[in-house]
């Protein structure tokens, strides 16, 4: 009998529900409930595990009631949403996924796990890993984009990054695959509402980054708020006990999102806590976040049959588990126990975090102002967010204090020390207030250069932060008409958590670069770029719309009957507006210039037990040395299911010096090129299949061969 099964047999169904119930602190709201204290709950063993509770000294505190008051002394398991870092804030997800570079996906991870262990945490709610095509979606900023191939390596880097290579360690945190799964395809970009997509897309593009994390080996999963088709994640047996658990193998734990099982009740899927709670019982989820389901539902669950002891034992059992191999029950002081930061190591985490953030800026156009002239000696940095900061942490900055956050303005200070600055916001992020806009045009009428600092608020995108309309809110429209119209060089900066509706901007700015929200650093990094310190090799990791009503828009579509053809009315095209988005998945330009040619492979087929390489020559043609991000996509023209006009399949990088010229090897493996066939079982298809290479899902810029897939 090993220990958990002494244990187990130890527990009361009371003790058994509290290790199935997650209670939250105060020092971050997630969530619409609060339920208070929590001691109380703990010190009865009531709840086995909490969220929102951080710092050593208060974790050490409340784990001491768990193991010396509570009966049988069971450790707490501590939650948080360490999404982009914990004291030191990297970039959101989405501007990560600009970087389009798995290395610094798991080192800001690793950096994050390694601060939140020793604030006493050993569980994070992250990665996030939905797949977000519409920019309408407040949680798009916590997105790897709209790619499934992107956001599955994303998904491994990121359980490599939290979860290191020993659970038990102090600086390991268990990771959580969310949100389980489709959240992005919510209906009309609003948070939490209903989904109804097909299962061929499920399997194609929901699926596999969780896929991913799971084979990485995730500790934790957690369903996302909404239905598909009707049936809540949190209770979706298909999804949750097939699909994941005995397909994928997955043995973790389920944890379900904040009081998401008893929002059963309002998905007309349960008719009180007893029903709710064995719904999502019977699916599988283990733990309860902060709904009364399983405390107040289970006990009556079990006397009405609805569920039995064997299923509350087998969820209790895999939540103690997590405990052991996390060393909870061994060493349940230990994160929070470790020795201080040593000297140097902050400073070295700000550094990745401006490394970072430089890496997720997207130059989307450039009419020869960046990088910074030497001869723009007086610059007016004019805009709402020219001076912020705390925006600079984006939604989900949690524990991250934004005292020592660089400002664009701070950052081009200290960049730029011989310049003339001049600064102003012009108009705030949304009041109705335009009265500054008169003393921001005063500043620019004297500067050789004006850096326009136009987007959003932090909690304009992130969680319950849906906008139908995305674009400048307020008055920073008429700022910018107005700056524009000064007939000087303009260079607009997009502080934003998704795509902005900026085409207007676009036509008129002589430059626009995406920073998304870049955390700690931004200033900095920002800085690095204008000043051509850094070569900007960000590429968008999302399509970005011309306008919202091309919405859901994602270079990975499938064929229509009738493809656009402005030559003949009958085809699939917009009367006001063409169907190609203002700029396209992998967009980003360089201070540099690249060329590929020479697309090449030895081999004229490929078996799918097979691997071959093909090969692309790229070249720096510019006069600065920079970084080219290369994509592989197929496109298989005949299959039977229609295939989409381009699939992600690999990538590689490119350093190269001006003049250089080098090879990429790219590697394709048979196995990529199946797909989920009408038993949504991977399909390897006989035929022609095409090869594209590029820089971005662009069809204008892709080099193509063919290959004939054989059987
Ligand atoms: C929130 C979010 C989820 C988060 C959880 C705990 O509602 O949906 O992403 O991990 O609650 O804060």
């Amino acid at each position: 009998m090993t220990f958990i099964d002494q244990l187990l047999g130890a527990m009361t169904l009371a003790e058994k529900i509290g290790q199935l119930t997650m209670g939250t602190g105060d020092q971050a709201v997630t969530g619409p409930v609060l339920k208070g204290d929590v001691s109380e709950g703990v010190r009865k063993g009531a709840i086995g595990s909490l969220l929102n509770f951080w710092g050593a000294e208060s974790v050490a505190a409340i784990q001491k009631v768990a193991i010396e008051e509570s009966r049988l002394g069971i450790p707490l398991l501590i939650g948080f949403d360490v999404l982009h870092g914990h004291r030191t804030i990297f970039p959101i997800p989405l501007a990560e996924a600009a970087s389009f570079d798995p290395a610094i996906w798991e080192s800001t991870a690793r950096e994050a796990a390694i601060e939140a262990a020793r604030d006493g945490i050993a569980l994070t709610f992250a990665p996030m890993l939905d797949v977000a095509r519409d920019p309408r979606w407040g949680r798009i900023a916590e997105s790897p984009g709209e790619d499934p191939w992107v956001a599955a390596r994303f998904a491994e880097a990121k359980v490599r990054g939290f979860q290191g290579n020993n659970l038990s360690s102090p600086s390991a945190l268990a990771a959580t695959a969310k949100h389980f799964c489709a959240y992005g395809a919510a209906l009309a970009g609003r948070d939490y509402a209903s989904v109804d997509i097909s299962e061929q897309l499920l399997h194609e593009v929901f699926l596999p980054p969780f896929g991913a994390a799971v084979a990485a080996g995730c500790a934790a999963v957690m369903p996302a708020f909404n239905d598909i088709a009707g049936i809540p994640m949190t209770a979706h047996i298909p999804l949750l006990r097939q699909w994941l658990r005995q397909r994928q193998g997955f043995d973790g734990v389920i944890v379900s999102d904040y009081h998401a099982i008893e929002e059963f009740l309002c998905h007309g899927t349960a008719a009180g806590l007893a029903e709710a709670a064995a719904a999502a019982l019977k699916a599988g989820v283990d733990i309860d976040m902060m709904s009364d389901a399983y405390p107040l539902g289970l006990p009556e669950a079990l006397v009405r049959g609805l569920v039995t002891m064997a299923d509350v034992d087998q969820s209790v059992r895999r939540v103690l588990e997590l405990k052991q191999r996390l060393g909870l029950f061994k060493a349940p002081f230990a994160r929070g126990a470790q020795n201080p930061a040593a000297p140097g190591e902050a400073k070295a985490r700000r550094e990745l975090a401006r490394e970072a953030a430089r890496r997720a800026i997207v130059l989307l156009t450039n009419d020869k102002v960046l990088p910074l002239s030497a001869k723009a000696r007086k610059i007016a940095v004019i805009g709402p967010l020219a001076e912020a900061t705390s925006e600079m942490g984006g939604p989900w900055a949690a524990s991250g204090a934004p005292h020592d956050w660089i400002s664009i303005a701070d950052g081009l200070a200290a960049a730029l020390p011989d310049r003339a600055l001049v600064v102003t916001a012009g108009v705030s992020i949304e009041s109705d207030a335009a009265s500054g806009i008169v003393t921001a045009l005063d500043l620019c009428a004297k500067a050789d250069v004006i850096l326009l600092c136009l987007g959003e608020r932090a909690n304009m995108s992130g969680e319950a932060a849906s906008r139908a309309n995305p674009i400048l809110p307020g008055h920073q429209a008429s700022l910018a008409e107005a700056v524009l119209g000064l007939g000087k060089p303009v260079v607009v900066l997009l502080s934003s958590g998704r795509p902005l509706m900026i085409r207007d901007i676009v036509e008129k700015a002589d430059a626009v670069v995406a920073t998304w929200f870049l955390g700690a650093e931004a200033g900095h990094a920002i800085a690095d770029v204008l000043t051509g310190q850094f070569n900007p090799t960000g590429r968008l990791p999302v399509s970005w719309p011309r306008d919202i009503g091309q919405v859901p828009l994602y270079f990975a579509t499938r064929p229509t009957g009738r493809p656009a053809d402005p030559k003949n009315s009958y085809t699939s095209k917009y009367l006001d507006m063409p169907n190609e988005p203002l700029f396209f998945f992998g967009h980003g330009l360089s201070y540099t210039s690249f060329c590929l040619q020479n697309l090449r492979t030895a081999a004229s087929t490929i078996r799918r037990d097979q691997s071959i390489m093909i090969e692309v020559d790229a070249i720096n043609k510019g006069d600065m040395a920079g970084e080219e991000t290369i994509f592989l996509f197929i496109h298989d023209p005949v299959a039977s299911i229609g295939r989409p006009l381009l699939e992600l399949k690999t990538m590689a990088k490119a350093k190269l010096a001006p003049g250089e010229r080098t090879t990429v090897h790219l590697q394709l493996k048979g196995e990529d090129l199946c797909y989920p066939g009408l038993d949504f079982k991977p399909l390897f298809e006989p035929g022609d299949v095409e090869i594209l290479i590029g820089p971005s899902a662009d069809p204008r810029g892709l080099l193509r061969l063919t290959l004939r897939m054989m059987a």
